[in-house]
């Protein structure tokens, strides 16, 4: 029986670790050829080695989100190797600056939003095209439930750009409605990552008594899910024909988009 996702091609950003290296893993398992994408280049190497040592086909290179220029060319270097993108799952973000939200510096504020929503937007304009001429794509985002009121306190760079995200979904979805491309959004609960580890890092005084307990409490009471939970949610997504969604890992809707691509 042939894969739901063969012969097509993915894009992963931030897929050398984490939540990107599970959906460049699970995307390749429904059979998709899989382009990876993110700064550490030893952390797309060791992607794209796991992903052909499967019997995958993969490539990666190293590229920034936030920088036009570099993204261009790892975008170029990518497609020269396996295709044109149908499926761009954009997963790259950073949770950074953390602290009271006036006293943020506004261009590390700035340069947060260039990641985790300019980023998107920029992979969305080079991708798209294609999709288009094709009549086929998906477009899957990774955003958080600190998007949604009452957000993360002293973590506003970051809720504001995934709320911020989440309408570039809804948004972009509309516009789209009709052309074969999808556009969703997966909010992946709190998970096993290096980026929980860093928000677990944050002390007290920094990100105030809640959120810092909050962050605590993910890891000592086992809350954390496993990189594979949002992986499967994506690559469910990317295999179905919902579009304009917000998915929430552990809700009922989530489970019964995984069960329906399963
Ligand atoms: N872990 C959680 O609890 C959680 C919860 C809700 C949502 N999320 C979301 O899930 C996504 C993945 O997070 P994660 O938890 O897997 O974090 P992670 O382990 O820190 O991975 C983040 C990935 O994004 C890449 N990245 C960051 N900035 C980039 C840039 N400018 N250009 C290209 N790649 C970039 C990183 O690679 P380089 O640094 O090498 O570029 C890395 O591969 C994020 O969008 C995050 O907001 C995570």
């Amino acid at each position: 029986m042939a894969l739901p996702l063969q012969a097509r091609t993915a894009l992963v950003t931030g897929g050398g670790r984490g939540i990107g290296r599970a959906t460049a893993l699970a995307l390749a398992e429904a059979g998709a050829a899989v382009a990876v994408l993110a700064r550490s280049v030893d952390e797309v190497d060791r992607t794209v080695e796991e992903l052909r040592a499967a019997g995958h086909r993969a490539a990666g290179a190293s590229g920034d989100v936030a920088d036009a220029t570099s993204l261009a060319e790892g975008l170029h270097q990518l497609t020269g190797e396996l295709g044109n993108i149908d499926v761009l799952v954009n997963n790259a973000g950073v949770s950074w600056p953390v602290g009271p939200t006036a006293s943020i510096d506004p261009e590390q504020f700035a340069q947060a939003v260039a990641i985790n929503l300019v980023g998107p937007l920029r992979c969305i304009r080079l991708t798209l095209p294609g999709m288009l001429a094709a009549g086929w794509g998906r477009i899957v985002n990774v955003t958080t439930g600190a998007a949604n009121a009452p957000g993360m306190p002293r973590a506003a760079a970051y809720s504001s750009s995934k709320a911020g995200l989440n309408q570039l979904t809804v948004n972009l979805a509309a516009e789209l409605a009709g052309t074969g491309v999808t556009v969703t959004a997966v909010d992946p609960g709190p998970v096993d990552t290096a980026m929980q580890d860093y928000m677990r890092d944050q002390p007290a005084d920094l990100i105030g008594d809640q959120v810092h307990g909050m962050f605590q409490r993910f890891h000592a009471d086992g809350q954390l899910n496993h990189p594979t939970q949002p992986a499967q949610l994506i690559a469910a997504l990317a295999a179905g024909d919902v579009t304009g969604e917000i998915a929430a890992v552990g809700s009922d809707r989530a489970s019964a988009l995984v069960d329906s691509a399963a």
